[in-house]
């Protein structure tokens, strides 16, 4: 049996993906609220009704249904984030509103009712919009103050609940999408390279400092970091093309290499050198970036290609990342190229960078699906591309595990459809759970069963051995 018996199954979710009630019950406005279209869409001044994500699939008042019928598939673990802005609706207030800390509270004794251990996100793309617009997000140091109200905050109300925590979600893709990530106003065009650092290292600073008091007041508490996981492979076998691939790899390493090391990398500093960049640390910093975590956890969808020839750089459609199309692999849909064999690379790869315990907190196939009534007059969906692209992955994880990488658990993405964090669409579905909401804001909310379920509660059942 390859899968270790205390293996981590299950799925994973975000608030502003799924809850909706985006102005209910005291929250706050965050920044996904005036972004209708996603990333690549331009921000409304207030939540326009076109937004998806102001409904979502309604998790906010269905999550007693949801959470049995992931208990029906077997999750060990169920994977969501806290909405910042439920908790403190502006970000820099005082007193933390009650409503929203009973929601979670609620949540998670659903989750601990079927055995279940909630995975959190502390923040995951939902800065609060007056952190946003007031602070310039995390260019400005004072939200590491704000955030560590927060966290002591959860910390305190949750710690008997919670056993996992990870500090930001893919917290790499600041450098790529400074709004969505790093809650940072100023458009993108117009942002400094050292205002992108500094928000960085705030952000580094800030999820030290969680370590830090999660270990403090939580002993039995396990804290990771989130990295948006892309393997980079060279385009040619040309040495300048091997090069690049470093480089641009170092970009992303930087992230895990701080969180596991517990210092600045040396390309980094010659990466600032070179760029006329001066990070500001305050004193103190550097002692609690010592504070390292217990495990690291990233997302896998894709790899890309990378090259230092100009003429055959072009674009590859994908998660946030971009990046050289591997003339070697199929896509998605949504052109975001598929390839299982990318996270057995990957998983050896951070093992072998930091030998500790890896989660594969997202993975998974965004795909349109088609709602039909079988045989038995149930209506489902039929979708083996699904399982088909699950099940692959799965079958390279085994191969790391074989290798002797240590892995803590999977939690595939969006284990109920929700909406979608680049196109903000719902048409784009990762569901084992199929909801009846479409784009033009129609639909009963209903939920159905796909074929996925059947088959991801059969994988749980037997640890993986049906694979
Ligand atoms: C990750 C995010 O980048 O990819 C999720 O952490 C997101 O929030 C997921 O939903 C899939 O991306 P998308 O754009 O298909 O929703």
């Amino acid at each position: 049996m390859t899968f270790p018996k205390d293996f981590l199954w299950g799925g994973a979710v975000a608030a502003n993906q799924c809850e909706g009630a985006y102005d209910e019950d005291g929250k706050g406005l965050s920044t996904q609220d005036v972004t209708p279209h996603g990333i690549a869409g331009p921000r409304t001044a207030e939540p326009a009704p076109d937004n998806m994500k102001l409904v979502g699939i309604d998790f906010y008042h269905r999550y007693k249904e949801d959470v049995k019928l992931f208990a029906e598939m077997g999750f060990k673990v169920f994977r969501t984030s806290i909405a910042w802005s439920r908790i403190f609706p502006q970000g820099d207030e005082d007193t933390p509103n009650e409503k929203g800390l009973r929601f979670y509270d609620d949540l998670f004794d659903e989750c601990l009712k079927y055995g279940m251990e909630p995975l959190v996100t502390i923040s995951h793309y939902e800065t609060p919009l007056h952190l946003s617009r007031t602070y310039n997000g995390w260019v400005n140091r004072r939200m590491i103050d704000f955030y560590e109200k927060y966290v002591r905050t959860i910390f305190d109300r949750y710690g008997k609940k919670v056993k996992y925590w990870l500090t930001f979600n893919e917290i790499n893709s600041v450098l790529h999408e400074p709004f969505l990530s790093g809650g940072i106003y100023t458009d993108k065009e117009k942002l400094s390279k050292n205002d992108l650092y500094q928000a960085v290292h705030h952000e580094l600073v800030a999820s030290a400092l969680a370590t830090k008091i999660a270990h403090e007041m939580m002993p039995e508490a396990k804290v990771g970091c989130m990295i948006l996981s892309m393997p980079t492979y060279p385009l040619t076998p040309s040495p300048d093309d091997v090069i690049k691939v470093m480089e641009s790899t170092h970009m992303n390493d930087f992230f895990g290499d701080v969180h596991v090391r517990g210092r600045y990398p040396g390309y980094m500093k010659r990466y600032f050198r070179e760029n006329n960049i001066e990070i500001q640390f305050a004193p103190g910093d550097e002692e609690i970036l010592k504070n390292t975590v217990d495990f690291v956890s990233f997302s896998y969808y894709m790899s890309i290609c990378d090259t230092a020839d100009p003429a055959k750089r072009k674009e590859g459609k994908g998660n946030l990342l971009g990046g050289v199309p591997n003339p070697y692999l199929d896509a998605s849909q949504w052109g975001w190229q598929i390839d299982p064999k990318g996270l057995r690379y990957v998983l050896n790869y951070y093992y072998d960078r930091y030998q500790k315990p890896l989660f594969i907190v997202e993975n998974g196939l965004g795909a349109v699906d088609e709602l039909i009534r079988n045989a038995d007059g149930e209506m489902t969906v039929e979708d083996g591309y699904r399982i088909d692209y699950l099940k692959q992955h799965l079958l390279q994880v085994e191969e790391a595990i074989e290798d002797g990488v240590e892995v803590m658990g999977y939690t595939s993405w969006g284990c109920i459809d929700l909406v979608s964090a680049s196109t903000a669409e719902l048409k784009k579905r990762y569901g084992y759970i199929y909801v009846d909401r479409y784009d033009d804001g129609t639909g009963t909310l209903e939920r159905y069963r796909k074929k996925s379920f059947y088959w991801y509660r059969d994988v749980i059942s037997t640890n993986g051995a049906v694979l």
